[in-house]
């Protein structure tokens, strides 16, 4: 990988509930030899330097954490560069489509893009899950990220970095 590719991407997460979307941040930024950060390290400024972000947090009440969002509609106007989205989501597996995943994204993806950024990939996996109740009935999508998921987010980050070089 070259150093500035390494230097040009930037992963932000946000993961307060049992830090499963930072594990499948880390996943994916071991592939692109991004930077990790939280939304408070981070300013526009930073964001603006990279040339691929991601964003990711997990899913509350059906969107990102109001964090992500905040630094998205803060960002500045990106002409066309390149973004994807993350996250992790607590349904149980097999509630969980493709559109469930795109579903979660919306409001953000809809920030980036008013922002101008290009969506060029979005992932989402199955969490840990003990909001509320679930916790008396030990949670839901226990070990979750897993190995596999850890794999696809792996594959998911190569895709992307194969567009980069390719871009
Ligand atoms: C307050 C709260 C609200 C949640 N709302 C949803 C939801 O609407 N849909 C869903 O699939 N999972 C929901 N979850 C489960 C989380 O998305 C899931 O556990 C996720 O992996 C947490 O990521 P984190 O450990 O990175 O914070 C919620 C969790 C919490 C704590």
């Amino acid at each position: 990988m070259s150093a500035s590719l390494s230097q040009d991407v930037l992963l932000v997460v946000y993961s307060y509930h049992h830090g499963n979307t930072a594990k499948i941040a880390r996943a994916m930024a071991e592939v692109l030899g991004a930077a990790v950060a939280e939304p408070s390290e981070v300013t526009p400024d930073d964001v603006q330097k990279a040339r691929l972000i991601g964003l990711g947090s997990g899913i509350y009440s059906a969107t990102h954490h109001e964090s992500i969002h905040r630094l998205a509609a803060e960002l500045h106007p990106a002409s066309g560069r390149d973004a994807f989205i993350f996250s992790t989501f607590g349904a149980p597996g097999i509630a969980a489509s493709p559109a469930f995943v795109l579903n979660n994204h919306s409001k953000l993806r809809e920030i980036l893009q008013s922002k101008g950024y290009r969506i060029v990939g979005e992932f989402g996996c199955a969490g840990f899950n003990t909001n509320s109740f679930l916790h008396w009935f030990g949670g839901l999508n226990k070990g979750r990220p897993n190995d596999d998921d850890l794999e696809r987010a792996r594959e998911f980050a190569r895709t992307l970095k194969q567009k980069l070089h390719d871009g």
